[in-house]
């Protein structure tokens, strides 16, 4: 889950890569690097961030018109100077970045190593350029022509961009699996794992389809399939303003993020939900409405904190639909053989659309026949295109790799899907849908109410930031949101973190409750309230801190937990979008305080484009 960014026209290449490469960091941030073609190819690359890379070229002579950079998240071979892309070939006159991986690399790898090719780095990305180097010398024939016979030979993922000292008009570029796009400009042309870097310059984007090749000249894209048939670019209007990308004041993406979920549920709400007129309205759930309703089973398959919501929704879908719902590990269920009937639906949620395990789990589904209804954030994204139908989120660009935003408008349009589904089911009481349109409807202003008391959450989160573990606890719709809680903590502040069903803790969990282990209760008010009462005093009674996420004016809890914070009482259906925000500030207080780089945590990506 690298970031790739290219550029070719007549302006100064290097400038525009940098500042590319900057955007698409959160995709990872193992080490970078650059080729520019100016009277010769130059490659740059180093370990760590980008802007350590800036800082050592300052100086150098970085003048060219035609560009590639990379920003690595290691797959093949640890982070290093060695293993950075850009890679050059054994002649010095290719230079390739890739980001995927090649799954056979390693009898690619004995081929060469048989022919005498030496390794400078442990990386799939080198085999397979000094590969394309090899068919083009035995078979004399052009860069494009060798990729097309490699890419045949090629297993995995890969979005590869290639620069060729002796073509210094041309960039080639190839996908298979991971995402490129091609900004359209006068007589230039710029090149992104997504659109982010080229964002100021141009609204007209291509999304290359897999198995594609991308001929770019600085006047001139030509698509081509492997077997060589000139393909149709696709032009795509972006609607998305430079600000959406931006920090815009606040310290970090993430807690931008968390601060726009009043706007970016609205937004999510906006145009489809009318409490009023009791309607809800969403073309893809309204052409497909007989297949959802009269669906035998629903499949939710999911990754990370897609994956809670997807959790979130079996509840949520069973009560008001009256259909059964499995929620499956995408990566599981792609590898598991699972039982897939014909017509079966399966929902697929992503936030950036591209998450590898999921793509490919919704393609062994359709192949069986399977309907996929697409649940994305990221517009022209791959599992958008490869759903049957589906709905956005519309929560603009998540850029922290910490999923917040995206995970309440996921939540926002899960409940939408299933109160329509359950009107014309007729599964719901008309009492009852009205009334849930209205919660849902008043979500917006309750989490901005919520929004103004963090001062309190800044308090809780110096208290338990020395923390070594962590136990989140839930019952119900708030089980997932503990399972939520718990990952937001791991991820950006590094603290070992479970979620669990608060009366399963009994059968185990408790045997790890001392005074020095806090645990996070999601108590807001519902049908489980007295029995998440009794939980609180189980772990009271051995010594354990309580902090807990309550409704306003819960006494009960306030009394005997160590710290609580509280949000707007709200419908168990629709509360899971405030009570998960507490615990979203939670964690990026205690990770602040402890020094994480919250936006790009270690070892994390924001869109897993691999296996
Ligand atoms: C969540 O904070 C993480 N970034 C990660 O678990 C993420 O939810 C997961 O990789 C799925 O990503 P997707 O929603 O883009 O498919």
């Amino acid at each position: 889950m690298c970031g790739i960014v290219g550029y070719i026209g007549s302006r100064e290449a290097y400038p525009i890569i940098i500042t590319g490469l900057k955007r698409q960091e959160y995709r990872g941030y193992d080490s970078t690097g650059v080729a520019l073609i100016n009277h010769g190819l130059k490659v740059f690359k180093k370990k760590g961030k980008v802007a350590e890379l800036e800082e050592s070229l300052l100086g150098k002579n970085l003048s060219a018109s035609i560009g590639i950079g990379h920003t690595r998240w290691a797959t093949h071979g640890e982070p290093s100077d060695r293993n950075a892309h850009p890679h050059q070939s054994a002649s010095g006159k290719l230079a390739m970045i890739h980001n995927g991986i090649i799954e056979n690399y390693n009898q690619l790898k004995q081929e060469l190593l048989n022919k005498g090719y030496k390794f400078n780095s442990d990386t799939d990305t080198e085999v397979l350029l000094n590969f394309i180097e090899e068919i083009q010398k035995n078979n004399q024939c052009g860069l494009e022509e060798a990729l097309r016979i490699a890419l045949k030979r090629v297993t995995g993922a890969y979005v590869i961009l290639l620069l060729d000292e002796d073509n210094p008009d041309t960039i080639i570029a190839a996908r298979k699996g991971s995402p490129l796009v091609i900004g359209i400009g006068k007589d230039e042309h710029f090149l992104g794992s997504d659109a982010t870097p080229m964002l100021e310059y141009t609204k007209e984007v291509v999304y290359v389809n897999d198995y594609e090749i991308a001929i770019v000249k600085a006047d001139e894209l030509i698509l081509k399939n492997l077997g060589n048939e000139r393909q149709t670019p696709y032009i795509t209007k972006l609607d998305m303003e430079l600000a959406a990308i931006e920090k815009s004041g606040y310290e970090h993406f993430m807690l931008k993020e968390i601060f726009e979920q009043p706007g970016t549920i609205y937004d999510c709400l906006r145009g489809r939900l009318d409490a009023t007129a009791g309607t809800i309205t969403m073309s893809g759930v309204q052409n497909n409405i007989e297949t959802l309703k009269n669906a035998d089973r629903i499949i939710i398959v999911a990754c990370g904190t897609s994956w809670h919501a997807g959790l979130i929704a079996e509840y949520i879908i069973e009560e008001l639909c009256r259909i059964p719902v499995e929620v499956e590990y995408a990566s599981e269920f792609r590898y598991r053989n699972p039982i897939i009937k014909k017509g079966d639906v399966i929902i697929a949620i992503s936030q950036s659309g591209e998450t590898a395990d999921t793509l490919v789990a919704i393609e062994k589904a359709k192949e069986q026949g399977a309907i996929i209804f697409g649940i994305v954030n990221v517009v022209g994204s791959s599992i958008a295109r490869a759903s049957h139908a589906g709905a956005y989120t519309h929560a603009g660009p998540e850029i922290g790799v910490a999923s917040t935003k995206a995970f309440t408008a996921q939540l926002a349009v899960l409940t939408m899907i299933a109160l329509k589904v359950a009107k014309e089911k007729g599964s719901i009481s008309p009492e009852r849908y009205a009334k849930l349109l209205f919660e849902l409807e008043d979500i917006p202003e309750k989490a901005e109410a919520l929004l103004k008391n963090v001062e309190e959450l800044k308090i809780i989160a110096e208290k338990y930031k020395g923390s070594a573990d962590a136990l989140y606890l839930g019952r119900g719709y708030n089980f997932p949101v503990a399972l939520e809680g718990a990952l937001k903590l791991k991820e950006v502040s590094y603290i070992h973190a479970e979620g669990y069903p608060a009366a399963e803790m009994k059968h185990g969990p408790i045997a790890l409750v001392d005074e020095k282990l806090p645990v996070i209760f999601i108590a807001t008010k519902d049908d489980y309230h007295s029995k998440i009462v009794s939980n609180v005093q189980e772990i009271k009674a051995r010594k354990g801190k309580v902090i807990a996420i309550i409704s306003d004016g819960d006494e009960t809890i306030t009394a005997m937990a160590d710290d609580v914070f509280t949000v707007p009482p709200a419908d168990e259906i629709v509360a899971p979008m405030l009570s998960v925000i507490p615990l979203q500030l939670l964690s990026y207080y205690i990770g602040v305080a402890k020094g994480c780089d919250v936006d790009k945590p270690r070892n994390l990506a924001k869109s897993v484009t691999v296996e």
